[in-house]
């Protein structure tokens, strides 16, 4: 019997219906933004802190309230994903609900489609310091800064200070620090999401006061989903100390800078060579679809050489077996 009932709720993606302790500064992001619903220019925001606390849900929260509660528009952009400007203009485009071919189209054609659109719009650029190009937000505050609110989020504080001055000071970023949860903070968040996550019931109290405990350590969230995940995993009837101490132990190669840049997909076959050292790329693929994905299989040989090349899954050639490999987990 599996003891998770709502997997996607332990996705690091997943976004809750409740923020706990989050409560000011989506006020805050909120109270930002709203001049420009109602036709006044409204200030950018700088947010930054550490790892796992919360600042892409809280930022992506108060987006999904703003699209169902005013006549705001919001684009949500992973800087780590789409760097160029070309690539984030087309996401704005995108978000505005202009059709927006992939292939074929300047930059300058793309800026021509979308700058009617401009208005009413927050754009936030998440991981914002891989942003490659700074003169995009310049040029969108200076023709469009009367309708549009931008908001940056990072972990680099000082990343502020690599923004060009002429930049920065046309921008003129209001901060918004989010700080590391304390312990109570990080056990009403986790006992929030086990209720969603896990079948009522079903994880002894030492074993969640333990999950706490490590996530505090970590003072990443993701840990917590990660812990729980795994020793849900682990577990057959119920979660125990012993299972959360097991799930623990693979804690050492959580890395939660690295974890959070991957997608779903590549998340799945990292854990599938992580589970099954040395599986080859064939019944990698096999396992793949059998957890629900659905790539074709030379896609999932691009993620797999992304993953190798990333630093992630090392692989040994099997000889005399032409191209087949064994994968395995960094
Ligand atoms: N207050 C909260 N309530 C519920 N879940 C939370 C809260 N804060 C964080 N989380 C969850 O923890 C995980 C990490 O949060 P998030 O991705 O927002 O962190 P972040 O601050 O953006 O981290 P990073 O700087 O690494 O990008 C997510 O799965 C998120 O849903
Ligand atoms: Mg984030």
């Amino acid at each position: 019997m599996s003891l998770i009932r709502n997997e996607s709720a332990l996705d690091y993606e997943y976004l809750p219906e409740k923020l706990p302790h989050r409560e000011t500064e989506i006020e805050t992001i909120i109270q930002t933004i709203k001049p420009l619903s109602e036709g006044r220019r409204a200030a950018n925001l700088f947010i930054h802190g550490p790892p796992g606390v919360g600042k892409t849900a809280t930022v992506k929260f108060v987006f999904k309230k703003v699209e169902e509660e005013t006549n705001l528009r919001t684009c949500f952009i992973n800087c780590w994903r789409s760097k160029t400007t070309h690539s984030i203009l087309l996401e704005i485009g995108k978000s505005v609900g202009l059709p927006m071919p992939r292939t074929g189209v300047s930059t300058d054609d793309v800026m021509r489609r979308i700058k009617f659109k401009l208005r009413n719009l927050v754009i936030a650029l998440d991981e914002s310091d891989k942003l490659v190009n700074q003169d995009l937000l310049y040029n969108i505050i200076e023709e469009y800064g009367k309708r549009v609110s931008i908001i940056l989020i990072t972990n680099h504080k000082e990343s502020l200070l690599k923004l060009e001055p002429r930049i920065r000071s046309r921008l003129a970023l209001e901060e918004l620090e989010f700080k590391p949860y304390t312990y109570e903070q990080i056990r009403d968040i986790l006992e929030e999401r086990r209720k969603i996550a896990l079948v009522p019931g079903v994880i002894d109290e030492d074993a969640f006061k333990l999950i706490v405990k490590k996530t505090y350590e970590y003072k990443d969230i993701r840990a917590g989903l990660f812990l729980m995940y795994k020793a849900a995993s682990i577990a057959e009837e119920r979660i125990e100390l012993k299972h959360v101490k097991e799930a623990a132990e693979k804690l050492v190669d959580f890395n939660a800078f690295r974890m959070k840049e991957l997608s779903k997909d590549e998340r799945i076959i990292l854990d599938i060579v992580t589970n099954k050292p040395g599986i080859t790329s064939g019944e990698l693929f096999a396992m793949y679809k059998e957890k629900g994905g659905e790539m074709k299989q030379r896609a999932v040989r691009n993620y797999v050489n992304k993953l190798i090349s990333s630093g992630f899954i090392r692989f040994e050639n099997i000889s005399g077996k032409g191209k087949t490999r064994k994968l395995y987990r960094v």
